[in-house]
């Protein structure tokens, strides 16, 4: 039989992005090698780079060769060099059309608590934690009506508004429902909670996810849904991380609660995400962290968030779910064994094993 192949797009992008993703890319070929099936990268450039190069942080090419892969893993982009350019120009734009032109609604952000980092989480007395955020990546303000106009109102204390600029959250059933969907499956996959998050006592736009929600429940009588507004669960993730299983939300909602949910882990630099759309079309891998323009090329970026995202490419977009455990039991060894990176280094552990991405990187190829 003729041995698999799979072809992977391949954004490093900016800062340690691809710094990262090279170490990514070593765990996959390992694997590959071992469950007998082979990666075809191709390399594309997004981002800051792609702006250096083309003037454009989004080529077109960049998107084309996304489209024709079985999957996209991505470093991270953005960085202060490119912060003062036109909002058209900026490295986000490349992120934003990856999503858009991928049709990538639903990103999956799981905030787990890894028990060896638990001392890093700035809350005290943590039990572990995980919870997965189910945020709609294609929608709402993101992606509404935006714009700028000048008013010859007056305010009411008598000064004028002048330039007027704004952003619209509209959401269609039909986008509500998609995402609820992947939720309620991913609570039956797991714990089978599934938190709502909304501001329905103020927005339409939020009243309307909350009537889909409840309408939905009915499709899933094991799962147990709870309605939180956002405020409330901003608050609710701080005092109860733990309780928390599946949290489902809309694009903003989701962009702010899971650099939350992050931060209770202690270990953004450890948190992957998959953002994907219907399926059979290639979704996108990415760690959680940015580019740290900071670190880059010092060696000190921890390549474990990307090695995650991997994991998860080689679960949800490929069905490699033996491979996908591989890697992620190697991680864990890694940490069980005591290696650290820079970021997630503490006082009580050995300096002898605070590693550099490389040096970790060949830790993790080696428990695998
Ligand atoms: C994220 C980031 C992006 C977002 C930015 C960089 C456009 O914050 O992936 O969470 O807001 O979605
Ligand atoms: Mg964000």
């Amino acid at each position: 039989m003729a041995t698999k192949v799979y072809r992977i797009a391949v954004i490093g992008g900016d800062g340690i992005g691809p710094e990262v993703t090279e170490s990514s890319l070593k765990v996959l070929d390992r694997v590959a090698g071992k469950y007998g099936f082979l990666f075809d990268f191709r390399k594309y450039l997004a981002g800051g780079c792609a702006y250096d190069v083309y003037g454009d942080p989004f080529p077109d090419e960049t998107l084309k060769g996304c489209r024709g892969s079985d999957a996209v893993l991505l470093g991270a982009v953005g960085g202060p060099k490119w912060d003062r350019l036109d909002p058209s120009l900026r490295p986000e734009r490349a992120l934003l059309g990856l999503r858009k032109g991928l049709g990538l609604y639903a990103n999956l952000r799981p905030a787990i608590m890894f028990k060896e980092l638990s001392d890093a989480s700035p809350l005290k007395n943590v039990k572990e934690t995980d919870i997965l955020i189910v945020r709609e990546l294609t929608g709402g303000i993101y992606f509404g009506d935006h714009g700028r106009s000048r008013s010859d109102e007056l305010l009411s204390d008598g000064s004028p508004k002048g330039v007027v600029a704004y952003d619209t959250e509209s959401y269609s059933e039909g986008e509500i429902s998609r995402i609820l969907r992947e939720g309620f499956r991913f609570a039956m996959g797991r714990r089978k909670k599934l938190t709502v998050v909304d501001k329905a006592n103020v927005l339409e736009s939020s009243r309307l996810w909350r009537e889909t929600a409840e309408k939905m429940s009915s499709e899933f009588p094991e799962v147990e849904v709870d309605y939180l507004y956002v405020d409330n669960c901003s608050m609710q993730l701080i005092s109860r991380p733990s309780t928390f299983d599946v949290i489902v939300t809309s694009n903003m909602f989701g962009d702010i609660l899971s650099d939350e949910a992050g931060m209770i882990t202690g270990s953004i630099g450890m948190l992957p995400s998959a953002s994907l759309g219907t399926p059979g079309t290639p979704g996108l891998y990415e760690p959680v962290h940015g580019s740290a323009p900071d670190i880059a090329g010092t060696g000190k970026a921890n390549p474990m968030a990307s090695i995650l995202s991997a994991a998860m490419l080689l679960r949800w977009s490929l069905g490699e779910t033996i491979a996908a455990d591989n890697i992620e039991n190697a991680v864990r060894k890694t940490l069980e064994g005591g290696y650290r990176t820079f970021d997630i280094a503490d006082p009580k552990c050995d300096n002898r094993k605070i590693m550099k991405t490389d040096e970790i990187t060949d830790i993790i190829l080696s428990k695998l």
